[in-house]
């Protein structure tokens, strides 16, 4: 049994990123002792990260990744970087550095660019899991040459993603 918490940062409503992570949800839900938590950024309401905080969705979210087993990290890739809403969700995660420890990360990413383009890309998500102790990134989907919404369908990624999440037990 775990806990997945899956964090969707791409604005658009059926787009490849969304889709991907139904279909992370689909394959974990095979289990049905696994709690699933999808969050999509586009529906939260956070600040940028802040000398003088006030709380907000993010540390809401924060208590999610804190109480999981498995994070789900869902970008495009916008001019070779990550989402700014990806960006800014994890530079908030940093009062809570240290409690989110000892994760399984999965990386999501879609871009209309070919593969080896998207390497910038993992690089800066790495940034992030690195600066945590005892995370694992378990896999990195490269959802490449997509641009259309639903795209995705149609690419490898789309089964590698279900295989991934339905051996999680
Ligand atoms: C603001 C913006 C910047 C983008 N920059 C890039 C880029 O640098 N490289 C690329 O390959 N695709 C770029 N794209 C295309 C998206 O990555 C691509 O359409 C992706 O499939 C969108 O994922 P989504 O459907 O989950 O939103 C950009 C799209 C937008 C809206």
């Amino acid at each position: 049994m775990k806990k997945i918490v899956i964090i969707n940062s791409s604005p658009r409503e059926g787009g490849n990123c969304d889709l991907l992570c139904t279909q992370f949800t689909n394959g974990a839900s095979l289990n049905p002792d696994n709690q699933i938590v999808r969050i999509n950024l586009k529906d939260q309401n956070f600040d940028y990260y802040r000398e003088e905080q006030e709380s907000d969705d993010a540390d809401q979210a924060a208590k999610e990744l804190m109480d999981s087993n498995v994070i789900v990290l869902a970008t495009p890739v916008y001019f070779y970087n990550m989402s700014g809403m990806m960006k800014t969700f994890i530079d908030r995660m940093t009062p809570y550095f240290s409690q989110i420890s000892g994760k399984d990360f999965y990386f999501l990413l879609t871009a209309a660019i070919n593969r080896s383009e998207m390497e910038h890309t993992v690089e800066s998500l790495y940034g992030f899991t690195d600066s945590l102790p005892d995370s694992n990134v378990r896999a990195v989907v490269y959802g490449s040459n997509v641009s259309q919404k639903g795209d995705i369908l149609h690419h490898p990624a789309y089964q590698e993603v279900l295989e991934l999440a339905s051996q999680l037990l």
